[in-house]
């Protein structure tokens, strides 16, 4: 059981997107988050939400992490975790479907300090539209 534990990157996870937090340009809300994404390599990439005063172009800082992962050439992606001002700050709906673009399975959230916990994304976004299913809808191909 020590053993797994040791093992468990979620920790890891959570402390990156901790130190991200203290990163995030979020003068507007005033809702700082931060991210970490680990990637089928073992690398981890973090990213905090980038606000603008043109507020609908601001990124939140799971896409943040997610773009500057695959930036860096890393689009196998497994697990993320998510800092928010409170404990438990879950993924947007457009978050959610990234993730699921990049493979990620599993959602690790926590508050600035405090206990964390792990969501599958399978139930935080069911039956999920993908690049699978591109693929399966192309009986066209051919045809135009
Ligand atoms: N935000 C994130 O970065 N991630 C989330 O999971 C929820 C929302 C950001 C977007 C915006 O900058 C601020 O938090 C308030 O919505």
């Amino acid at each position: 059981m020590t053993g797994t534990r040791r093992l468990d990157p979620a920790a890891a996870l959570v402390r990156e997107a901790r130190r991200a937090r203290g990163r995030a340009y979020a003068p507007y809300s005033r809702f700082k988050v931060g991210a970490a994404v680990l990637a089928a390599s073992g690398a981890v990439v973090s990213g905090c939400n980038v606000e603008n005063a043109s507020y609908g172009l601001s990124i939140c800082a799971e896409r943040a992490a997610i773009q500057r992962a695959v930036a860096e050439g890393r689009r196998r992606l497994r697990i993320i975790a998510v800092v928010g001002g409170r404990t438990g700050v879950l993924p947007c709906g457009a978050c959610r479907q990234v993730m699921h673009e990049f493979g990620i399975t599993h959602v690790v959230t926590a508050g600035p300090t405090g206990p964390h916990r792990t969501y599958a994304l399978t139930d935080l976004l069911g039956h999920a539209f993908g690049p699978a299913d591109l693929a399966a809808g192309s009986p066209r191909r051919g045809r135009r």
